[in-house]
This record gives structure tokens, C-alpha cells and sequence, in this order.
């Protein structure tokens, strides 16, 4: 069996990280089976993925199809018209890359890819789709993967939140909600930790110092401004000091915070020593054990939310916006904390809360720990993917071979799921 996987972005996002469980746990649940991974821009998961012993190709979007994003596109055609030009010769290098490789199953990550994928995806090749943002707010988007639907076999999505969005949209589609795995091993409550202070250029903090993260990519919607007054609003006499750890990843316009924005909000809100940025880190999990608090904060619903569990399975006290598909993770109170989304006010009471209860994050710590150990673990997501593929392979071919007993595929209650 032979894999191809496209993704258009070097860097970690939410996406990649994603990406990189499902090539660990495939490869480990299939260890005879060919990877392949072709990138749209070069980055760490370039190196990582081959680490996994995946072959990576790197195939540079040009400029103008690698900057379009949403924003981009909303204000004027031209950048539209621009990227469609180059995605054209883009998608003929990508078809002749696709038939020397003969995959067996060519899996998309990333809006890009799936068009892409969709365009250049030779004949009887069962084509799946691994969705997860939410398609129905983004209005060129939606257009786009409508046109290019019925090339999808499967579409994988990373909540229930996420397959009700876009079964809105393509009602035809089979969409199959597989949640996101994290490291058990990688982010655990041990290992080494970090200066987040030197990280952050800031003199080190006094030692009953609560540290309370935000981490995310720079992306508007993840809630740094609501995190910056929370931090503001919590009052001076609990002792805790602000990080945020993340960074400007992506290459597309208007979609994304700069750190001097940031800097100026920090600074407006007299902040001070009270926060820090430490910039983008590859390895998030000695940052997240160096934490007391982790926060989620995005402001729209948030589609999964890999950090959660990532700071779950690190055994530390999260609080998460309640929205979306992030609302999906956890039970609030029980193994993180809930605010509702965008509300800087509750945040800042949750905060105060934890920050003051030593026992109080110890107990949600654990019991993130045992919830990730049960639910979030990379044989979990392999046996699902790997019902996906076996069900792809047989309906794409089914013309062909004729479509023996379903595959078990777990899916949550109340998801609808519908054949093409
Ligand atoms: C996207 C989503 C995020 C999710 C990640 C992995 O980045 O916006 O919510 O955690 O994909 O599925």
C-alpha cells in the first residue's frame, strides 16, 4: 500500500501537528506500507516526516498561490486571478509527480491541497480529504470545494462541530469525524522544562509565580487580545506571569497578529514584566510542562484545538474556550476549564481561580492525563484512519471489484455520515 500525502505547509500549525500523528501512528500500525509526503513550502515537518520514515518531496508553491489566503482573496480578484494562473502549472508538475509515485490512496491536509488534489488526482485513485477548519464561513472556500467535491471519496474531519459545518455544505459527501492524537510519550507530565523567562527576555520571576500560557499561532481568532486583558484584569496581588508562545507561521495575508501589534496591546494594558512573548518554538511540550495554566482562548469557535490535549496529556490545569469542536475534548470542571469564547472577563476570574488552587490544577492535570491516555493516543486514530482508507479504497473501485463487508469506522454519536 502505497500513500500519498499533500500538504501545502512546512511550518507546525495545528494542521501539520495533526499530520505528523497520523503519519507516526500509520507508520507504526503499518510499518510495510509506503509514505509519501509532498510539501508546498520546506520546514520542519520536512525533517520530521522523514525522521518517521516517510519520503518527502518538497515542491515550493509559487508566491502567489502560497500568499492567497481568505483575506487575500476578499479584497480584491487580482490576487485570486494571479494564484489561479500559478496553480495551473503548479497542478501539472504536481499530476506528473503523482503518476510517477502510482499511489494507492492520495490523502489531503490543507484547503490548497485539496483542490489541488482534487484537479491532479489520477483516475480510480480514491481521494481523502482531512478537513479541519470550518469551510461554510469562508465564502471561497466553499465555492471552490463544491466545484471540486465529487472528487472527494472521504472527507476526515477533526470534530463533530467541524462534519455538521460542512455537510452544510456538501450534503453529498461521506464525512468521517476522527479526532486528533497527541504523543503520550513526547507530552508527558516529565521531561525537560524551559527558562520561559530568559525565552521571553524578562528578569526571572519570584518563585511562587503561577506561569499562565497562551499557546498559539499568531492567527486573529486565537484570542491573544482577550488573553492580554484577562492577564490585565487579574488582580496584582495574585502572583502570575503571562506568556505567549507561538508565532506568524503562515504565509498567507491578513490572516494573522504581528508580534509589534501584540506588543503595543501589552504595553497599552500596562502589562509590563507581567508577560512575555518567547516567539515560535518547535517543541512545544517542555514549554507547555513549564506552564502552571494553559489557556485556549480563540474567539471563534475553535475546530479541534490540538493544544488542549497537548496540555492535557502534559498533566497540566486548561482552561479552553467552550465553542466548537474544542468543546468536544473535555468535560468542564472535570478534566479542564471552560470560559465562554471571547469573554476576557470570565477568563480572568478562571485564571485567578486556578492561580490561587495549587490542588485545583493538580486534579485537572491528572485527570487531563488519564482522559488523553484514553482517548487521544495514536493506535486510536490509526484503527480509524485505517477503517477510512480500507472503506475509500473499496468504494472508489467499487465499480471494479464490487464492495464486500462495510469497514468498522468509529464514529461519534450523532454524526451524520452519508455515501456519495
Ligand atoms: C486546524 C484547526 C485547529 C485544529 C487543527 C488540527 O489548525 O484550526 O482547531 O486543532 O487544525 O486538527
Amino acid at each position: 500500500m502505497r500513500i500519498v500525502y499533500l500538504n501545502p505547509c512546512g511550518k507546525l500549525g495545528g494542521a501539520e501537528t495533526s499530520l505528523r500523528e497520523v503519519l507516526a501512528s500509520i507508520g507504526a500500525a503499518e510499518p510495510d506500507w509506503e509514505l509519501w509526503l509532498v510539501l508546498g513550502e520546506d520546514g520542519p515537518l520536512a525533517e520530521i516526516a522523514r525522521n518517521l520514515g516517510v519520503h518527502v518531496i518538497v515542491r515550493p508553491f509559487p508566491p502567489a498561490l502560497a500568499r492567497l489566503g481568505e483575506g487575500g482573496a476578499r479584497s480584491t480578484w487580482w490576487p485570486l486571478l494571479r494564484a489561479a494562473g500559478s496553480a495551473g502549472s503548479y497542478s501539472r508538475r504536481l499530476a506528473s509527480l503523482l503518476r510517477q509515485i502510482k499511489p494507492d490512496i492520495i490523502h489531503s491536509n490543507g484547503f490548497k491541497m485539496h483542490l489541488l488534489a482534487a484537479w491532479t488526482c489520477p483516475r480510480h485513485t480514491p481521494l481523502v480529504w482531512h478537513i479541519h477548519d470550518y469551510v461554510s464561513s469562508r465564502r471561497l472556500m466553499s465555492g471552490l470545494l463544491r466545484c471540486f467535491g465529487k472528487a472527494c471519496t472521504v472527507a476526515v474531519v477533526n470534530s463533530k462541530s467541524v462534519s455538521k459545518d460542512l455537510l452544510a455544505i456538501l450534503p453529498y459527501l461521506h464525512v468521517v469525524p476522527v479526532y486528533n492524537a497527541v504523543d503520550l510519550q513526547r507530552f508527558s507530565p516529565a521531561g525537560k522544562r524551559l527558562d520561559l523567562d530568559a525565552l521571553a527576555g524578562l528578569p526571572p520571576a519570584p518563585s511562587e509565580t503561577v506561569r499562565v500560557g497562551l499557546v498559539a499561532t499568531f492567527a486573529r481568532w486565537k484570542g491573544h487580545k482577550v488573553f492580554l486583558e484577562a492577564m490585565a484584569t487579574v488582580s496584582s496581588e495574585i502572583p502570575i506571569r503571562g506568556y505567549i508562545i507561538g508565532g506568524p507561521i503562515y504565509q498567507t495575508d491578513g490572516s494573522q497578529w504581528s508580534k509589534r501589534e501584540l506588543q503595543q496591546e501589552a504595553d497599552r494594558l500596562g502589562l509590563g514584566n507581567r508577560l512575555g512573548f518567547t516567539g515560535f518554538l518547535d517543541d512545544l511540550a517542555p514549554a507547555l510542562r513549564s506552564l502552571d495554566i494553559v489557556v485556549h482562548a480563540s474567539t471563534s469557535p475553535e475546530p479541534f484545538g490540538m493544544v488542549i490535549i497537548e496540555a492535557m496529556a502534559c498533566g497540566k490545569a486548561v482552561i479552553a474556550s467552550q465553542a466548537g469542536g474544542a468543546a468536544e475534548l473535555f468535560d468542564d470542571g472535570e478534566n479542564a476549564v471552560a470560559h465562554p469564547a471571547g469573554d476576557a472577563a470570565t477568563l480572568a476570574k478562571r485564571i485567578s481561580w486556578l492561580a490561587s488552587d495549587a490542588k485545583l490544577r493538580r486534579r485537572l492535570g491528572e485527570a487531563g492525563r488519564a482522559t488523553a491516555e484514553r482517548l487521544y493516543h495514536g493506535k486510536r486514530l490509526a484503527t480509524e484512519l485505517l477503517a477510512v482508507y480500507n472503506q475509500a479504497s473499496q468504494h472508489t473501485h467499487r465499480g471494479l471489484a464490487g464492495v464486500s463487508a462495510q469497514p468498522q469506522v468509529t464514529m461519534p454519536a450523532g454524526t451524520r455520515s452519508r455515501t456519495k
